[in-house]
């Protein structure tokens, strides 16, 4: 089996793009579940974009251990020194940098010229190596650069130092044969890209992120970068839930296995949502609300009679418990206990007198209280599956 490192950028490329800031505790949080979850390197964030993402990073990289601590920089020395102080304490420190590398980007972004932007690239990564061992590079807007300049850019990268080397599709235009195929490219014909690991980080504006990610993978790349929900900028990044799943589903036949806990995905994308205030869609794959449901009278009948009919992932795989008790206003406190410890919550006494009174109250209203309407009922609108 082949190992793939999975790299959470929820707290960076996440965040980033939502014209929300998460304080530290918030981002602390997270962090905890992503180490539960089993995420291999935390991108915890920009160090040198505000002092707040500066001290989030620091922190994280106090508190969290057995995981590797990632922040990012552009090829910018200033950016670099600000990040390795961040990551002072961390037990596995990785630093991110990398520049533009597409004709757009470099021509009009940073105005510079190829040959500027590989001595950056050498530069930077040189100059990250000074502070840690593990050095990511990422080459900004890969997918669109001319594939024998991005060759050049990734030598120049790995002769530095890198020990990873990230090809984002920055603004998520690939097709997943495309993207394969450059990932492919780039093992033939970069020198010593068996030293290193080939990222793979997708961007959703085609809905393509997740194919995208699995074609990069199935091409040879060794980590997969994305975030819970597949929040991020515009249309989002890869969802790691997505990708995770559709890995281990398959994993006998793809020879693939990463170091996640399925178990523990439902939990992550329910705390993800309830901090960033960002709901997740009720078809969202894997996570919503209705990934597990069967509504026709059709597929009711064949999951009656044998699951697999139409189920081609049990919900307690993922942490969903299997729903086996309706609830209505003929349920008791009994019930409505069961089915909250179900979810996650632990509810005694005057509490569950309170949640009781107003669950009936809603049951008054609707013939059925579905999960959702529980998750609403304590506090947690928005969260599922
Ligand atoms: O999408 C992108 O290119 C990025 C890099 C900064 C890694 O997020
Ligand atoms: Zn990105």
């Amino acid at each position: 089996m082949r190992r793939l490192r999975v790299f959470d950028t929820t707290l960076r490329d996440g965040e980033q793009s939502l014209g929300i800031t998460l304080n530290v505790e918030e981002k602390l949080e997270i962090a905890r579940q992503l180490v539960l979850l089993g995420i291999d390197i935390i991108e915890a964030g920009f160090p040198a974009s505000s002092p707040g993402d500066f001290e989030s990073v620091a922190t994280i990289a106090r508190q969290m251990k057995g995981v590797a601590i990632c922040g990012l920089t552009r090829a910018v020395e200033q950016d670099i020194d600000l990040c390795a102080q961040a990551l002072r304490a961390a037990e596995h420190p990785r630093i991110h940098t990398g520049i533009g590398v597409s004709p757009v980007h470099m021509a009009k972004k940073l105005m510079l010229t190829p040959e500027q932007v590989v001595e950056r690239t050498a530069a930077a990564v040189k100059y990250a190596k000074k502070f840690v061992d593990d050095v990511e590079f990422y080459a900004e807007d890969g997918f669109r650069a001319d594939p024998n300049f991005l060759v050049h850019v990734l030598e120049a990268a790995i002769q530095a130092g890198a020990t990873v080397v990230n090809i984002p599709d920055t603004v998520g235009y690939a097709n997943p044969w495309e993207y394969g195929k450059l990932i492919s490219f780039v093992k033939e014909n970069v020198k010593d890209i068996d030293q290193v690991t080939i990222s793979v980080h997708c961007h959703n504006d085609l809905g393509m992120a997740t194919a995208n990610s699995l074609a990069g993978i199935i091409a040879g790349a060794g980590q997969v970068e994305g975030t819970i929900n597949g929040i991020g900028e515009r249309a989002g990044n890869t969802s790691l839930e997505e990708v995770i799943m559709a890995i281990y589903t398959r994993r006998d036949e793809y020879g693939i296995q990463s170091g996640i806990r399925p178990k523990e995905i439902a939990a992550t994308s329910r705390l993800v949502s309830r901090i960033t205030g960002v709901p997740v869609p009720d078809h969202k794959a894997i996570v919503g609300a209705n990934a597990f449901m069967h509504a026709s009278g059709i597929h009711q009948d064949g999951v009656l009679k044998d699951r697999e009919t139409y189920e081609i992932i049990r919900p307690e795989t993922i942490g969903v418990p299997e729903n086996t008790i309706s609830l209505s206003a003929r349920s008791g406190r009994h019930a409505l206990q069961h089915r909250l410890q179900e979810l996650g919550y632990d509810v005694a006494g005057e509490e569950l007198d309170s949640v009781y009174h107003s669950f009936l109250e809603l049951a008054d209203r609707k013939k059925e209280v579905f999960d959702q309407d529980l998750y609403a009922l304590m506090g947690d609108a928005g969260a599922g599956p």
